[in-house]
């Protein structure tokens, strides 16, 4: 019992941190409530009125159960008889009135939680969203992007689902509690013997909303897999044609398709089976009734009258319809307890998933960049040891090493995409991390090693994230200096043009000189190119590193590069090796040195 209180507990307050952070104030429930509440007695009048209505009715009948019990009933029984049809029809437009306004209220109420309810989704995805934009790159990394969008979509409305749910619960709830008085007041005894289906009617629904809570944690997993998924395949459908795997993936996917079906089908058992077992319990229990009222009668000890007795079973089979709908609230409410948990685990642990900011704006770079002793590992393995290098101010210092040494890790240091595991950075003699994040990267531009490019036009790629307003003349001129200007006048819409997913309607080329095109219009202080060119021809790639040199100009330029004609220019250059500096030095020293940047480059002919 204690368990099963301590449970009880644990899901209320679920549903109220959710509703703290769904960020709706408990308080808008205010109306939807006194509407539930006002409804509940209007249903109460509406079936009560059906006592003077059947009396009538029986008066004219003549029928020895007329002497009643109600002062109502007494109240027709001195009526004179031209009379009693305007009462009869004032009490039946009662009852019409009754059941019309409470239909009204209801009507409005639900409009009100629907309301409630679309604000939810709309707050918790906006704050689910913004809390990607906060997420480390370390958290992506561990991420599929399939269970976040996922998080973000259909998690929600089901989650949200429990505000529904539980405005419905509280309307079945004040119904039925309406009902059991008017019960009581009609007849205690029969209402007691009506309670003896009340713990099996429990007990099946407790029994069925638990099930129900279990078979939703694996649906829910199931279709978090099936669209992780889905937008995997879909992002490397080359990969798919080209080593013509179609018929395994697509019986991949009927497989994990198949498990989300099971688990829905057998969470829909469950739900579906709820109101019958509930029915047939019920059922059993208006036998017995009867058999008690007929008993009763045949013995000819009624206290109750006829009408009395009918609307008694009126009120019993609307009772039972609210405890039945109450049990399918609970058993829709037990669905959404999984996905509420995940996105309180999701928004109520933010820090563990982002990088800590820093307090200082930063305002420029004054001094050079120092990498102390830095370590870092992104899981076990040390992919950066002990590093100590200078990236001096307002001059080009070139990284380069073999592959997987850990170059674009190094780099992914200055903008805090990740913190050292060990050792300092430092910017203007502060260590990184003391530095507001949003500020200290509005002053870095980053050419990544995979272009990273938007699903809009040219011009919003290009121009994206700048604050200030970009005039043609400018984006022309930047455009120019990537040797893009040729290749976007030559396109239909210009600048305009959609590049599509990913870029996918750009060659590799086109694609990095956009890139660099950005880079060059934000112009920071700090300009990061992670091999920027590696997919450009010869020529144009010397083309535009003529062009780059001179808008960097006085700037802190950083490169990583293969091809010895990018690092001939640099004014030092840093050797990694297996994540160890190995030599650093001019390039015209290193050249000379038999060490390892000469053994590294010799490939290259640099003689
Ligand atoms: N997000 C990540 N999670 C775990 N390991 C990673 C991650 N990114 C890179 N690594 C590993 O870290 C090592 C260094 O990778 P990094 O990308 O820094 O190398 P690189 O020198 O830039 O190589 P390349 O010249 O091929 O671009 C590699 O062994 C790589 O497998
Ligand atoms: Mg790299």
């Amino acid at each position: 019992m204690g368990r099963r209180i301590e449970s009880l507990m644990n899901n209320v307050r679920q549903i109220h941190r959710f509703v703290r952070v769904s960020g709706v104030r408990p308080v808008r429930f205010a109306g939807s409530t006194i509407l539930n509440f006002v409804s509940s007695l209007l249903e109460g009048i509406s079936i009560g009125l059906i006592i003077p209505l059947l009396d009538i009715i029986m008066r004219r009948g003549e029928t020895p159960l007329l002497a009643q019990i109600s002062p109502l009933n007494a109240m027709i029984g001195l009526l004179p008889e031209r009379r009693l049809k305007y009462v009869f029809f004032t009490v039946l437009g009662c009852l019409f009135g009754a059941i019309a306004i409470k239909h009204f209220f209801i009507y409005y109420s639900d409009l009100l939680v629907s309301k409630i309810s679309r604000a939810a989704e709309q707050s918790l995805r906006v704050k689910i969203f913004n809390g990607y934009l906060g997420y480390s790159k370390i958290a992506f990394d561990r991420a599929r992007i399939g269970h976040l969008t996922d998080l973000a979509t259909s998690q929600v409305i089901y989650a949200c689902d429990v505000f529904r749910y539980g405005h419905n619960f509280l309307l079945y709830g004040f119904m039925l509690t309406v009902h059991l008085m008017i019960m009581c007041v009609i007849s205690w005894k029969l209402t007691l013997v009506s309670f003896l289906f009340i713990p099996f009617i429990y007990l099946a629904l407790r029994m069925i909303a638990q099930k129900i809570k279990f078979s939703t944690q694996f649906k829910f997993k199931a279709d978090q897999e099936l669209n992780a998924y889905l937008h995997d395949s879909l992002s490397n459908m080359a990969l798919i044609h080209s080593y013509t795997n179609e018929a395994a993936e697509s019986r991949r996917y009927e497989s994990m398709s198949e498990k989300s079906r099971q688990s829905l089908h057998s969470i829909w058992k469950k739900i579906l089976f709820a109101p019958h077992i509930q029915e047939v319990i019920l059922a059993f229990t208006i036998s017995v009734l009867i058999s008690v009222c007929v008993f009763i009668f045949l013995r000819g000890s009624a206290a109750l009258g006829f009408s009395s007795f009918l609307t008694f079973f009126v009120f019993l089979r609307r009772f039972s319809t609210s405890v039945t709908a109450c049990g399918t609230c609970v058993a829709e409410i037990s669905k959404s307890f999984e996905p509420m948990g995940r996105i309180l685990q999701m928004l109520e642990n933010q820090e563990a998933y982002s990088i800590k900011n820093g307090a200082t704006p930063f305002s420029g770079l004054e001094s050079d960049i120092e990498f102390r002793n830095v370590s870092f590992a992104y899981e076990e393995t040390r992919i950066l040891d002990s590093v100590s290098v200078t990236f001096e101010k307002n001059k080009m210092t070139a990284i380069l090493g073999p592959t997987g040494s850990g170059k674009t890790t190094l780099i992914h240091l200055i903008p805090r995409f990740y913190d050292p595991t060990g050792g300092t950075i430092r910017l203007n003699g502060r260590p990184l991390q003391e530095y507001d994040l949003r500020s200290l990267r509005r002053k870095i531009a980053l050419v990544s090693q995979d272009t990273q490019i938007f699903n809009t036009s040219i011009r919003e790629n290009i121009v994206y994230g700048l604050e200030t307003h970009v005039s043609q003349e400018a984006l022309d001129n930047v455009v120019k200096k990537s040797y893009l200007y040729d290749f976007i006048m030559s396109l239909p819409a210009r600048y305009e043009t959609l590049v599509g997913e990913s870029g996918v309607r750009l060659s590799g080329g086109e694609k990095q000189r956009l890139a660099i095109a950005r880079a060059l219009l934000k112009n920071p202080d700090v300009f990061v190119f992670d091999e920027a060119t590696s997919s450009l021809d010869m020529e144009t790639e010397l083309s535009i590193q003529r062009s780059v040199d001179e808008l960097t100009k006085g700037k802190t330029v950083i490169v990583i590069a293969h091809r010895l004609s990018t690092i001939r220019n640099a004014d030092t250059l840093v050797v990694l090796e297996k994540g160890k500096v190995t030599e650093q030095g001019k390039f015209s020293d290193l050249v000379r040195k038999e060490g390892r940047f000469r053994h590294y480059w010799s490939f290259q002919n640099i003689d």
